[in-house]
């Protein structure tokens, strides 16, 4: 039986919600995870400090009381962000880093970016505090076919913003080409991968009718897109670090709706273990997880372990989410009723 010791991974991109969900979903990253940067586009859109601390309350409370588990937190940029909210948030320890979404690019983002170089001034100042800028990385021009709007928007909105702010700290999230790949290398800007990119191609969308529960924001390309993503985030290389984009949706609505996101933090690490095993990268894996996004970051990787053995682990077809006995609602995890080789055995603090 093999076995596989790491330092404790981070997540650097997850949905918690708030609320029900939020309580029944918390732990799954919490017990495996040291940190994981919050996306702030919940219903009401973190945008002012006020609003990030009391969004911070409610997950510490979520967490079991022995958890030493650290949310960090985002400002979700709008076209009325005010600058020194941002940087005082920043400079006092409540955000982490902002988070760009254009308009009604995904997800709860209707109150996002319209014009991205009016936030030119605000990306200045962020570029002189040292404050991350997280950017989901695609155009929302109606006109661009929905496979290729990554790339639109590396060329149209991303290139000029690097070029005008070089010392800017970037992190394109949930990369999902490989001219996105290319191009966060050439520019030496950072990149999450998720688990989900790393195991569909756009074909998963389609395979017996419909199927929404592949469906995500980018949605998942070609596969010569998803080999150029497996062999980055193997590859050990500094930009590429681990986030899940871990998303619930309640079944209800994910079937209603269609609703864009993949829940995938019940199996997140053992998802991307799969693929580092099938890509014999297994020795590259703890730089993805827990070493390459601290170094990103400048902050000091976790001190505990987790312990991973290669064991049958069969994925529940749902999680519940209960409230006292009931339960409420379900959400389907990635990978669903698969059974994956890997397991977690034992973790530390
Ligand atoms: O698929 C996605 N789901 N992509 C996003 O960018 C947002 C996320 C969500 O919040 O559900
Ligand atoms: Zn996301």
């Amino acid at each position: 039986m093999k076995t596989l010791t790491i330092i404790k991974p981070d997540d650097w991109h997850l949905h918690l919600r708030e609320g029900l969900v939020l309580k029944n979903i918390i732990h799954f990253t919490s017990e495996l995870f040291g940190r994981a940067i919050v996306m702030p586009n919940t219903k009401n859109p973190i945008t002012s400090i006020d609003s990030a601390i009391s969004y911070k309350k409610s997950i510490v409370e979520a967490l079991s009381e022995s958890s030493k588990f650290e949310p960090l937190m985002t400002m979700y940029l709008t076209d009325d962000t005010d600058k020194r909210e941002l940087i005082t948030g920043f400079k006092n320890n409540v955000f982490f880093a902002a988070k760009l979404y254009p308009a009604n690019a995904t997800t709860n983002s209707s109150h996002g970016v319209k014009k991205i170089e009016n936030l030119y001034k605000i990306f200045e100042s962020m570029e002189d505090s040292g404050m991350p800028l997280l950017i989901h990385g695609e155009v929302t021009d109606p006109e661009v076919d929905i496979f290729d709007r990554e790339e639109v928007f590396i060329d149209r909105e991303l290139s000029p913003i690097v070029e005008r702010f070089p010392k800017l700290k970037l992190v394109l999230e949930h990369i999902t080409t490989s001219y996105a790949v290319d191009f966060v290398q050439e520019n030496n800007i950072g990149a999450t991968i998720t688990p989900h990119h790393l195991h569909i191609n756009r074909n998963a969308m389609f395979f017996g009718g419909l199927n929404s529960d592949f469906y995500c924001l980018p949605v998942a390309k070609r596969e010569k897109n998803r080999l150029a993503l497996r062999s980055a985030a193997t590859s050990g290389k500094e930009f590429f670090f681990l986030g899940s984009d871990s998303a619930p949706h309640l079944r209800k609505w994910k079937a209603f709706c269609g609703c864009a996101g993949i829940f995938n933090s019940p199996v997140a690490i053992e998802s991307y273990l799969t693929v580092f095993e099938e890509e014999n990268a297994l020795d590259n894996f703890e730089k993805f997880a827990s070493l390459n996004g601290p170094n990103f970051y400048n902050v000091p990787p976790n001190k505990g372990k987790l312990k991973l053995v290669s064991k049958p682990n069969k994925v529940a077809e749902f999680i519940d989410v209960v409230e006292g006995e009931n339960i409420v609602g379900q959400i389907k995890p990635f990978h669903a009723g698969e059974t994956l080789k890997w397991q977690v055995e034992n973790i530390s603090n």
